[in-house]
């Protein structure tokens, strides 16, 4: 079967209310925008305190949560319409489409929002929309935002991908480079566990980093800073950073808060450093007019103060664009807005959760 597009979307001057849909990881999320770009509902659940209890997300345990969530969060979202109407009347009259994550993620969370989206858009007739989390993730800048232009470099930091884009418009992409192992996030969070925070512990380590002043000449922690080398121009690797600081961390006889600190700030500064290098590379590699950042990781404020005022020192200063921290991490709406500018409706029969769906378009 052939994939329908949305041309009506793009031909009308009707606005255009998509109703997302978003479970890859532990949260439960839904969400409708309209026309891509402006927010009238955004709600997440996340069984994120269940995970903090057994140091981790369990896939089980956050897709048995998900079932739980799924129906009240759907209702909450499309209450901006009106509170009391049923469910299926409200999609009817209010919904043009509806969007779901099928990948990639947690097999068990992402059947979740798929198959409930299968339902609703099967039973209301609606058009369903399938969407790749982490390409994703990079719509979430253009909430509430006119004033991109194009091309640009997109860079993806999330928990499980730091991946770069080169974005001729809102429709084209072509994957410049990503992870040859761990993602930046992962080199955060398993830092966070080592020096004892919890679950996703990134803003943990930012936090505890921001309480350390390093003396000239920076910290004596003796860590790598990777995949800087021409070869391998575009790509990560964080898997040798997170082994090294293993190593560095199990040497100190005394663990104290100050160390902490010290680490955190160590690993941020790091990941960071390579981050906005690598950044820097490709925006002057392919000459953009700007630099879009997103993912769970960009919510870091070293990294958008780095890249920040690195992009001001070069010949032609390039704008950059970073989401709102709320829409920094999972949520449902910038799968809204993916949907809109880019999305393609397909027949809801032929949908199905992708856990490990590609993120290297061309
Ligand atoms: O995009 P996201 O919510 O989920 C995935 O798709 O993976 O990203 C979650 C990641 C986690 O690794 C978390 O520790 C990290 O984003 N994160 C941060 C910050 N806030 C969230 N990392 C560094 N600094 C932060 N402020
Ligand atoms: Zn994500």
């Amino acid at each position: 079967m052939h994939a329908v597009r949305l041309i009506h979307i793009f031909q009308t001057e009707k606005i255009m209310n998509i109703l997302a849909i978003e479970t890859s990881c532990d949260e439960t999320a839904a969400a409708v925008v309209a026309d891509g770009t402006t927010i009238l509902s955004n709600v997440i659940a996340t069984s994120h305190e269940m995970h903090e209890k057994y140091g981790g997300i369990v896939p089980e345990v956050a897709a048995r949560a998900q079932l739980e969530y799924i129906n009240p969060v759907i209702r909450e979202a499309l209450q901006t319409f009106d509170a009391d109407a049923p469910l299926l009347d409200t999609i009817q009259k209010n919904i043009d489409a509806i969007a779901v994550t099928v990948g990639p993620g947690l097999i068990g969370s992402l059947l979740v929002g798929v198959e409930s989206a299968k339902t609703f858009a099967a039973i209301t007739n609606k058009p369903l929309i399938p969407v790749n989390h982490v390409l994703a993730h990079m719509y979430a800048n253009f909430i509430d935002n006119k004033h991109l232009e194009f091309p640009a470099i997109s860079l993806v930091v999330s928990g499980g991908h730091t991946e770069l884009y080169l974005m001729k418009s809102p429709k084209e992409l072509t994957w410049l480079g990503g992870t040859l192992d761990d993602a930046a996030g992962e080199a955060f969070d398993k830092t966070a566990r080592l020096l004892g925070f919890g679950h996703k512990g990134g803003v943990a380590i930012q936090e505890a980093a921001a309480k350390y002043t390093p003396p000239t000449g920076g910290p004596k922690v003796n860590l790598p800073k990777p995949m800087l080398g021409k070869e391998n121009a575009l790509n990560f690797s964080f898997s040798g950073l997170k082994t090294a600081i293993w190593r560095e961390w199990n040497k100190q006889k005394q663990p104290t808060e100050h160390l902490v600190n010290v680490f955190a700030y160590s690993v941020q500064e790091i990941v960071t450093d390579v981050l906005v290098e690598k950044t820097l590379r490709a925006a002057q590699t392919y000459d953009v007019k700007s630099v879009l950042l997103s993912g769970g990781v960009s919510a870091n404020l070293r990294l958008r103060e780095k890249l920040l005022s690195k992009l001001k020192t070069l010949n032609s200063p390039l704008s950059l664009h970073v989401p709102p921290i709320a829409l920094c991490t999972d949520n449902a709406v910038y799968i809204a807005s993916y949907a809109y500018f880019r999305g393609k409706a397909e027949p809801w029969q032929t949908i199905t959760a992708l856990p490990d769906i590609s993120v290297e378009v061309t």
